[in-house]
């Protein structure tokens, strides 16, 4: 099997990680509950996690690093934690599901009011555009740090500093971004910045978080036992215990901090040079095809982008050409509309829906030039 999947969920993770699950599924104890070996062992791993995390954002303080299952989580916690009726949030057209359904939640349900920045060519930001769209009620912006569909990176510099002059908060879905491209909460001016564990960080699945800046107020999306203050009726103010409820995901937070080790030790620019090498090479080697529509933008080799390539050939359906690359090829991808709506909106390719391939640092260079013959022959097949 070739898995070019990686977008979804990367398929092989370090062995580290799968070491750190086992061990502390069997030594484990409830982190902050009581005062047991056990559960201080667990105390301890969740508090590396979280420094090792708020470092590797760059972020200034471990406590504001709250850990969820995954990214759609923190940023519903942000989105439906951070507005009153009144306000207005301006995004992008490059958003997931994840960002979009609570902003629309919100809109319906609380009265924000909400402008999604139409894109410029072959699916960028459009930043003028985000410019234009302030309001002087205008609370935050929210946007990916890369479109799941197309790679197609975002400037978060350029944003915060749009977001800053402006006095407003800047929140971040960094889902495809986080392990593969640098992310500096504090240079990229971010107040919230979500992430998951089990993509790009190569960490277990039902790990994630979301780092909130110290002066940004989001009221708890849940409450319950936090194993201090326990006499109070209400969730403590106190980071990260405001955002956490019950036990965490102590097992998968122990991978994630294993993962998140293995790719300081590996570096990652180099993750990002061999991932955007292979991008690059399944591009170069499937653009000629006759037939082939390739969505997003390549233009400059040398730019940055998520090592994504969303293509179809010809009319064909998407999942007809993922279901052939998989029967006749063993190549795992994705198709279908990919949680990603308006982004198919803008490239109308809502019927056909697309054929993702995502790389990963553990794939091969032989895997890459099978994923370009397993389309060259399905295209050949159509002509
Ligand atoms: N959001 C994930 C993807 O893009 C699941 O495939």
């Amino acid at each position: 099997m070739i898995y070019l999947d990686n977008a979804a969920t990367t398929l092989r993770k370090p062995e580290a990680v799968i070491e750190a699950v086992a061990d502390a599924m069997k030594n484990m104890g409830n982190s902050g509950r009581g005062s047991g070996s056990t559960s201080l062992r667990a105390s301890r791993v969740i508090y590396e996690a979280r420094r090792t995390l708020t470092e590797f954002f760059g972020g200034t303080d471990p406590s504001r690093l709250v850990f969820t299952s995954n990214s759609t989580e923190g940023l519903n916690m942000a989105i439906r934690g951070i507005f009153v009726p009144g306000d207005h949030v301006i995004t992008t057209e490059l958003e997931h599901n994840s960002v979009l359904r609570p902003l629309y939640g919100e809109q319906e349900q609380n009265g924000i009011s909400l402008t999604i920045v139409k894109s410029g060519k072959q699916g960028t930001v459009d930043y003028e555009g985000i410019e234009a769209a302030i309001r002087p009620e205008t609370r935050a912006v929210i946007c990916t740090h890369a479109s799941n569909l197309t790679g197609n990176v975002v400037d978060l510099y350029r944003m915060g500093q749009i977001a800053k002059r402006n006095g407003l908060l800047f929140v971040v879905d960094a889902s495809q971004t986080a392990g593969v491209l640098p992310i500096d909460i504090e240079r990229m001016q971010i107040d919230v910045l979500c992430f998951t564990g089990h993509k790009s960080l190569m960490g277990p699945q039902g790990t994630g978080g979301l780092y909130v800046r110290e002066e940004v107020e989001i009221r708890p999306f849940k409450s319950g036992g936090t194993g201090v203050h326990s006499f109070l009726k209400k969730q403590p103010d106190d980071y990260p215990e405001h955002l956490e409820a019950g036990t965490l995901n102590g097992h998968g937070i122990a991978g994630l901090l294993a993962a998140v080790r293995e790719i300081q030790n590996i570096g990652l620019s180099a993750i990002y040079e061999k991932e955007h090498r292979f991008m690059q090479q399944f591009y170069d080697g499937v653009r000629e095809i006759p037939g082939i529509k390739i969505y997003g933008d390549f233009s400059d080799p040398a730019a940055v982008r998520c090592p994504v390539v969303s293509l179809n050939i010809g009319d064909m359906d998407a999942s007809e050409v993922s279901d052939w690359l998989q029967e006749e090829f063993g190549i795992i991808t994705r198709a279908g509309a990919h949680c990603a709506p308006l982004m198919h909106q803008y490239f109308q390719t809502e019927k056909q829906g697309m054929v993702r391939f995502s790389f990963s640092y553990y794939n091969k260079e032989e895997e890459v030039l099978a994923a370009v013959r397993g389309v060259k022959n399905i295209a050949a097949a159509q002509q």
